[in-house]
């Protein structure tokens, strides 16, 4: 865990329990880090670049926490510098929970897991909404060139602190893509062997 993610996350009431269940200690060094660890490096910047989807929680003026899925093309959360990342909102549901939660707090908490080599990193970071006339370019860069939904705004994340989670617990799971490449070679040789075993038994 870095500096930045326990700043934000050891809250005085987290900090007070820690003491009390006996954690504390375990975990004070993490408050006297030099190195705060709040930009993107380029391990993250690879895996944040690969991923197809991830989990974002919004924060409501009512105080409940509203976390959505999002999917997309791989990379389609697009990594713009080591402190920002940004995505199209489409136009989905209409129902526009993130988007106006994001108006009256500009806090997300996200989730990005690679199941395959079971890997999980989480981002916090604060959001800018930006209206498609505003930055054109910006659109240019997040917009994918398949994906024919209309883009609403622009999601604009400055990254605040991040942190890798233990895969303990995360089950390996593949996709069609995945599955597909991983067992070429093996299909490959099933179609060899069996050539070579109608070859073998012609008349
Ligand atoms: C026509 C349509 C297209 C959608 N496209 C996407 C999409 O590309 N990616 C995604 O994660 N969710 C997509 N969704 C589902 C979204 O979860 C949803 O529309 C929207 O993002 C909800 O946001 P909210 O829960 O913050 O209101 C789509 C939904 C609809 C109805």
């Amino acid at each position: 865990m870095s500096r930045a993610y326990s700043d934000i996350t050891f809250t005085p009431t987290v900090r007070a329990l820690q003491t009390h269940l006996g954690s504390r200690d375990k975990y004070a060094a993490f408050d006297l880090a030099d190195d705060r660890r709040d930009s993107l490096g380029p391990r993250e910047a690879q895996f944040i670049a690969a991923r197809d989807s991830f989990y974002q929680a919004t924060v409501s003026e009512t105080g409940w926490p509203y976390v959505q899925f999002r999917g997309g093309p791989a990379g389609f959360l697009k990594v713009l510098d080591d402190k920002t990342l940004a995505y199209a909102d489409f136009r989905g549901n209409v129902q526009y929970i993130s988007a106006g939660n994001l108006t009256v707090n500009d806090r997300v908490s996200i989730i990005l897991v690679d199941y395959a080599k079971r890997a999980r990193l989480k981002i916090l970071g604060r959001v800018r909404l930006v209206a498609l006339d505003d930055a054109p370019d910006l659109i240019a860069r997040i917009e994918g060139p398949d994906y024919r939904a209309r883009i609403e705004r622009a999601v604009v994340i400055t990254v605040e602190a991040f942190d890798w989670n233990c895969p303990q617990h995360i089950t390996p799971r593949f996709t069609d893509a995945e599955v597909n490449a991983l067992t070429a070679p093996l299909r490959e040789e099933i179609a060899q062997l069996k050539a070579r075993l109608a070859g073998a038994t012609a008349p």
